[in-house]
């Protein structure tokens, strides 16, 4: 726990892409009472998650993380959440199975309204207003009154929030992700990819396995990790006043140390991490595991600086680098942050955004991002490590398991002109179920290269 640090600490510091309310009393009275609401996470599952984000800084796991740009409200449902769930879960089985590696499974679900814009008006012909900034803060509709900031948005955020991570919670540990449901998993719109077919020969496989377990006597009753798993939830801790409201002491497991409730994970987006900023003032007293977006404008000596401010006990597992350089920098831009951290031995998760530097606009005037640019990216962040003596440690990806046209090419050969069939993104482009298999199946590859590198493990006196 940071001493000299309150949940309010951050007010006075400089706040980048707040939202102005033209109300301030409704703002503190909305902000008062989520105060006195439940705390959607508890601390000991934050810790819990903490101890496995360790593991994969120390190169015994794989980190997981996806969902949606930005959830909204209009697509609030089970259905919805059950699907990327799905998909998800399904990109696990495809890592864990094909790497042989643990996997943290993590949503960017349950939280993930706000966003960062690049400019502060959006203008369509000669009408100029104040751009959208996620459900939880203005409404989408390119109409004046849709975007002025409403606090009331704020209670509706907390509740589907906490609706959807009740639901997940009831999928993970309920029965929905129990290894012997992987062949059911397969989604009927992915059927006749390439990636449903590989999908279900691993699938297959360990339908074997597990049968061949269950004869040596290992069971779903005797070992729970068939039958159950752990996911935890992220998104980007933008909004300010509602973490601050969401921010809670722990009382029951720990030394009193404080806690963002609203999630497991929060990260820092690339625009908000400034040294002396409010976001990280607000991510640097929370104990929870903190993930950071590191773009092509950070410089070695800062990153340095950030990271001792976000984890001044270099704890492994506390904080996670989510590099989002675009294909065209990654090797350029990578290297130089990765030695620097190795140099000064600094604790961190490596993990690839490879959404956010690769985001074009498309002949038809879609924001899209080409499958092989991301996939581009994903190359270059594991060659850097593989040449760094470092360990790629994970993916974060804007994902969904519905069936959309967002992002071009993969297997089902989307172009520009079919971008519009089934673009339904409230901010990025999202990869599509089949799309989210088929990166899933070729970071598998990599993983398993990487475990073929490395030099077979020496025996103590074993002859040479
Ligand atoms: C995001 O993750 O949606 C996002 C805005 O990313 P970044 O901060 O890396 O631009
Ligand atoms: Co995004």
């Amino acid at each position: 726990m940071a001493s000299n640090w309150q949940p309010g600490g951050w007010r006075g510091l400089p706040a980048q892409q707040q939202p102005e309310y033209p109300d301030a009393a409704a703002l503190d009275a909305v902000i008062d009472k989520l105060r006195t609401f439940p705390p959607p996470v508890f601390a000991g599952e934050a810790m819990a998650m903490r101890r496995k984000l360790a593991d994969v800084c120390e190169g015994r796991a794989f980190l997981l993380q996806g969902g949606d740009c930005a959830e909204s409200f209009a697509e609030f449902h089970p259905d919805n959440i059950r699907d990327t769930f799905r998909v998800l879960m399904q990109m696990s089985v495809v890592l864990t199975y094909g790497a042989s590696v643990p996997v943290i499974k993590v949503g960017r679900m349950a939280g993930q309204f706000a966003k960062p814009r690049s400019a502060p008006t959006e203008a369509q012909g000669d009408v100029e207003l104040p751009s959208y900034r996620g459900d939880i803060i203005n409404g989408i509709d390119f109409e004046p009154a849709a975007r002025v900031p409403d606090p009331a948005r704020l209670l509706q955020a907390y509740s589907q929030a906490a609706a959807t991570l009740n639901l997940l919670r009831a999928f993970a540990q309920g029965g929905y992700a129990d290894l012997h449901a992987v062949q059911r998993w397969n989604l009927s719109f992915v059927e006749g990819t390439e990636a449903a077919a590989r999908y279900r020969e691993t699938a297959e496989r360990i339908a074997d396995a597990l049968k061949f377990m269950e004869a040596c006597g290992i069971t779903g009753d005797a070992v729970q990790e068939v039958r159950h798993t752990d996911f935890y939830t992220s998104h980007e801790a933008l909004h300010l006043p509602f973490e601050e409201a969401l921010a809670r002491q722990d009382t029951i497991t720990q030394n009193g140390g404080w806690f963002a409730t609203s999630a497991h994970m929060i990260w820092i987006g690339d625009r908000t991490r400034q040294l002396d900023g409010a976001h990280v003032e607000f991510a640097r007293g929370v104990d929870n595991p903190i993930g950071m977006k590191c773009g092509p404008s950070l410089a070695p000596d800062e990153l340095i600086r950030l990271i001792d401010r976000l984890n001044p006990g270099n704890e492994p597992g506390r904080l996670t680098l989510i590099c989002r350089m675009g294909a065209d920098k990654v090797l350029e831009h990578l290297p130089p942050l990765v030695r620097k951290v190795a140099a000064e031995g600094r604790k961190v998760v490596w993990s690839c955004d490879p959404m956010h530097g690769n985001t074009l606009k498309s002949g038809n005037g879609y924001k899209t991002r080409p499958f092989d640019r991301i996939l581009a990216e994903v190359r270059g962040f594991f060659a850097v490590h593989q040449g760094e003596g470092t360990y790629a440690g994970g993916i974060h990806v804007e994902m969904t398991g519905k069936d959309v046209t967002e992002c071009i090419g993969g297997a089902q050969l989307i172009d520009e002109s079919r971008l519009g069939t089934r673009y339904h993104t409230h901010c990025d482009p999202r990869l599509n179920a089949s799309q989210s298999l088929e990166l899933s199946f070729l970071i598998a590859e990599m993983l398993k290269q990487r475990r073929v590198a490395e030099p077979p493990l020496k025996v103590a006196g074993a002859a040479e």
